[in-house]
């Protein structure tokens, strides 16, 4: 195993991915967009972070990897770490045992979508797909906001905002560009990796003439299955095998298309689309793309895991969660896990877990407003989740892949336990997974990974309303690895943050 090392410089920069406006972007080393982190399965990654932005406080996050043995370099500012203040430096280092597609992205104050965001790719020499491809190109989908998150943010949870309207993207970009052609060698098989990095909107993609044969999800391998259309919500991941034709007759479109149901007004004009071209012959012209109507989407819950990892048959905790958006006295919109809208407590979730001692197991020293969930040492853990709202809702568990064992149709309403007999004997696994308007999803996994590890709605404007939990995952484990290990950076931040770092977290 090898140790990859990277550098990275956060400032501001200036770009124009989509033609319409130039705006500040957070680059990295004076360039935007910002470098793919690429290692290979059993290596150490080292991510040297310097915050630049000079107005703002930053952290990474490296989305869907278990971080075992090393919650602290999990990301989350107020919940693994303090912010990365102006100015001031912090290391990431892991090692990574998982292959797959992943992103790393800012997780702090709403911040990836102002472009801190890039893709993260985990090789494996030991994949069961190896040899089913030739070559592998790796495709990002996201939507585009002409405005700074800072400010779209302070308009979205005032009171100016009372019915929660999450602002609406001006477009999407592939490859943070809306303009991408890919040559094609004919006859051979391609690996497209393909990451939604979006702020908001779930992407449809198709590749017009081609089938897409999905063998990844989250990381996760499965049965090679074919689809016509994906639906891939903020945060998935989706790897697929596409078989190039064997003449170069013609070119073929490839299109992301954002979901607009999401959008409480879809304003005039937007373009939901973004398209690029599987280009066999760069002679010819690239024909415009067929109509979203004419492709039958993919459901991800039919995926069958590669490994066909067995149903959880028997849980030791179940974990209701009842979320809805809502008003708190103060006119602004909020949303909430039973009745409760997270705020970010005083001292960072894991420095409470290091700093109270046997106290670590009493939910209470969490604070009130951190929806914190307490699990032991490998037990088997079931959250169920009902969306009391008419929103689609993707749902990030940090640490973990759970199985989805059960999601309904929109408004199914609450789960019903007496329909717990049909599960899926060899469930899909995934690290996000959409729960339907007003419909409910289950999922299982097993507690063998001691860590803080948040579960959240992945969309940025709903992290910012507060929904948000805090899995505080055998928090006696977690101070016998890491008591008295913690690296000074981290220390040192919250000092010039002015964070306190022992105590409750309540303050
Ligand atoms: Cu993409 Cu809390 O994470």
């Amino acid at each position: 195993a090898a140790t990859v090392t990277y550098d990275f410089d956060v400032s501001w920069v200036h770009a124009n991915p989509d033609g319409l406006q130039t705006r500040p972007v957070m680059g990295i080393n004076g360039k935007w967009p910002i470098p793919p982190i690429v290692a290979t399965k059993g290596d150490r990654i080292i991510v040297n972070v310097k915050n630049s932005l000079g107005n703002e406080s930053t952290s990474l996050h490296f989305h869907g990897l278990y971080q075992n043995g090393t919650t602290h370099m999990d990301g989350p500012v107020m919940v693994t770490q303090c912010p990365i203040p102006v100015g001031s430096s912090f290391t990431y280092n892991f090692t990574v045992d998982q292959p797959g597609t992943y992103w790393y992205h800012s997780h702090n104050k709403g911040q990836y979508p102002d472009g801190l965001r890039g893709p993260l790719i985990i090789h494996d020499p030991d994949s069961p797909h190896k040899d089913l491809y030739d070559e592998e190109i790796v495709l990002t989908f996201s939507d585009w906001y002409h405005g700074l998150m800072s400010d779209l943010l302070a308009g979205f949870v005032s009171i100016a905002n009372p019915s929660g309207a999450e602002p609406v993207p001006e477009s999407s970009l592939v490859n943070e560009t809306r303009d991408l052609p890919i040559s094609i060698e004919p006859g051979k098989t391609y690996l497209f990796r393909m990451i939604n990095m979006g702020a908001f909107a779930a992407q449809y993609v198709w590749f017009e003439g081609h089938t897409m044969r999905i063998v990844e999800v989250d990381g996760i391998y499965t049965e090679p299955t074919d689809a016509e259309m994906i639906y891939m919500t903020a945060a998935q991941r989706y790897s697929v095998l596409i078989t190039a034709k064997n003449s170069t007759d013609a070119n073929f479109a490839f299109v992301g298309s954002m979901d607009q149901d999401l959008f409480d007004v879809v304003p005039d004009g937007l373009n939901p689309n973004v398209t690029g071209w599987l280009v066999y012959d760069s002679t010819k012209d690239n024909p415009a793309p067929k109509e979203i109507e004419a492709f039958e989407p993919f459901d991800d819950f039919d995926l069958v895991p590669q490994d066909k990892e067995e149903l959880y048959e028997h849980v030791d905790q179940t974990v209701e969660l009842n979320m809805k958006m809502d008003n708190l006295n103060d006119g602004a919109n909020y949303a909430f896990f039973n009745d409760v809208t997270y705020v970010r407590p005083k001292v960072p979730t894991l420095y409470t877990v290091l700093s109270t001692g046997s106290n670590a197991t009493n939910p209470v020293i969490y604070g009130s407003n951190t929806n914190q969930i307490l699990l032991k040492a490998n037990e088997v853990v079931e959250i169920v989740l009902n969306n009391d709202d008419p929103g689609k809702h993707p749902f990030h568990l940090h640490g973990h892949a759970f199985q989805v064992v059960s999601r309904s149709e929109e408004e199914a309403g609450a789960y019903d336990v007496s329909a717990a007999a049909d599960l899926p004997s060899t469930p899909m696994r995934r690290d996000t997974v959409l729960v339907r308007p007003n419909g409910n999803i289950v999922l299982r996994f097993k507690a063998d990974n001691p860590g803080i590890w948040l579960f959240h709605c992945h969309i940025e404007w709903h992290v910012a309303s507060g929904l948000i939990a805090t899995m505080i995952e055998s928090p006696l484990d977690i101070q016998r690895q890491l008591a008295g290990n913690i690296p000074t950076d981290h220390w040192d931040n919250c000092r010039a943050a002015n964070v306190p770092t022992e105590g409750n977290a309540a303050g």
